[in-house]
C-alpha cells in the first residue's frame, strides 16, 4: 500500500507552513517542511563559509550534512548534532536557501531526503516543488498563493511581533525576488501542479483556507 500524500506548492509568505502544520495535526499525519532542509544546507553553507559560486562543495556538504527533525511541540532541527531550529526562520538564511536552490545537483541530493519523510499514516508536505517533482504521484495536491503585498504584510506582523525591526517596502521587494528566483530556475521552478486546487489566501482566514483543504482530501 502506498502512503497517502497531500502536496501543499506555493510562493514564500503564502501560509504554506501555518496550514500544512495545522492540516497534518487534524489528519494525525507527518509533516515535510522542505524549505527547512534548502534552509539547513544554507546554514551549513554559511557556517563553513563556503563560497555560493563554488558548486562541487556545495554539493558535497549536502551529501554530507546530517539532518535531525525532532517533532516535539515545536519542530527542533539538528545539523550535524547542533540545534540550529533558531537561525532557520532569518531572512538571510531563506535568500541564501533560494540561491542554492537553483542548482540541479543540490536538488538531486536533496531529493532522497525529502521522499524518506512519505511514512504511514500518511504525509503532509510544503514547499515549491512537491506535487511537480518530490510526489509527482500523490493523490491531493494544493496551490496555495497571495499577492506579494499581502505576503509581505504578514510577514512584517511576524517580523514585529518579534521585536525584529523590518521595512514594508524592503519585505515587497525580497519576496518579489525569492518569487521571481524560484519560478525562473530551470530545475524545478515553483509552478502550479496540473491537479492542483488552486487557493488564493489573500483575503481568506486560516480557518477557511483549512477547511478547503481538508474537503479536498475528504
Ligand atoms: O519555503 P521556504 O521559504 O522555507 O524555502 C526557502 C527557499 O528554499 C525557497 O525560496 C526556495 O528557493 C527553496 N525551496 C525550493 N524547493 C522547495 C522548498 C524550498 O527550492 N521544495
Amino acid at each position: 500500500m502506498t502512503v497517502p500524500v497531500l502536496t501543499i506548492d506555493g510562493p514564500s509568505g503564502a501560509g504554506k507552513g501555518t496550514i500544512s502544520r495545522l492540516v497534518a495535526k487534524k489528519l494525525g499525519w507527518n509533516y515535510l517542511d522542505s524549505g527547512s532542509i534548502y534552509r539547513s544546507l544554507a546554514i551549513a553553507l554559511l557556517q563553513q563559509c563556503v563560497d555560493l559560486a563554488d558548486e562541487s562543495t556545495i554539493v558535497r556538504v549536502a551529501e554530507t550534512m546530517d539532518l535531525a527533525f525532532e517533532c516535539g511541540d515545536a519542530l527542533v532541527v539538528k545539523l550535524n548534532g547542533i540545534d540550529i531550529t533558531a537561525q532557520l526562520g532569518l531572512e538571510s538564511t531563506g535568500n541564501t536557501a533560494s540561491i542554492i536552490a537553483v542548482l540541479p545537483e543540490v536538488r538531486r541530493v536533496l531529493l532522497q531526503k525529502q521522499q524518506d519523510f512519505r511514512q504511514f499514516p500518511g504525509l503532509v508536505a510544503d514547499g515549491r516543488d512537491m506535487g511537480t517533482v518530490v510526489f509527482p504521484d500523490a493523490k491531493n495536491k494544493v496551490f496555495l498563493t497571495a499577492t506579494a503585498e499581502e505576503r509581505a504584510r504578514r510577514r512584517y506582523k511576524q517580523l514585529k511581533e518579534k521585536g525584529i525591526d523590518a521595512n514594508l517596502a524592503c519585505l515587497i521587494d525580497d519576496i518579489e525576488a525569492r518569487d521571481r528566483r524560484d519560478t525562473e530556475r530551470a530545475t524545478a521552478p515553483l509552478a502550479m501542479a496540473e491537479n492542483a486546487l488552486y487557493i488564493d489566501s489573500s483575503n481568506m482566514t486560516i480557518d477557511s483556507v483549512i477547511e478547503d483543504v481538508l474537503n479536498l482530501i475528504r
